[in-house]
């Protein structure tokens, strides 16, 4: 799939997000390598701590479905933001335990263009493993 179409499945998915607090919807859309993709939005809670953000909704979907670490070949994550949205470092470390440091992530802004970066690129030295 081309990163193009990826990046409009974000783009689509994050008018779903329950935003009431932060009006600030976010979309994520996780290619797997038998071409399907799941997708998550970001959901919040009154009680600030619990909201949960879309690239997470999207990963613990795929792994509630079947999907195993490894299974994610990219993903796109896309708000209505004037500059490139990047994930959060929680998201980060999240796509550190399940994903290839080499994975792309694309990141979109208003304009539709895309910026695509590795999962190194925006976390380096990650915390991986307990043997250390
Ligand atoms: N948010 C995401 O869903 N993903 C990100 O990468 C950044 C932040 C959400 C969390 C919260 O619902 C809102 O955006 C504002 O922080």
């Amino acid at each position: 799939m081309e990163k193009e179409k990826l990046v409009e499945m974000a783009r689509d998915i994050n008018k779903r997000a329950y935003v009431p607090y932060s009006h600030f919807p976010v979309g994520a859309a996780i290619l797997h390598p038998d071409g399907k993709v799941t997708k998550g939005v970001n959901v919040e809670n009154v009680s600030f701590g619990a909201t949960n953000c879309a690239e997470r909704t999207a990963f613990f979907t795929a792994i509630t479905n079947g999907y195993k670490k490894g299974d994610f070949k990219a993903i796109a994550i896309a708000g209505d933001t004037e500059d490139f949205l990047p994930p959060c470092s929680i998201c980060r470390q999240v796509m550190a335990e399940l994903c290839s440091p080499e994975m792309p992530v694309y990141l979109t802004n208003e304009n539709h263009e895309i910026k695509e970066l590795t999962l190194r690129e925006l976390l380096p030295y990650a915390f991986t493993d307990l043997d250390m």
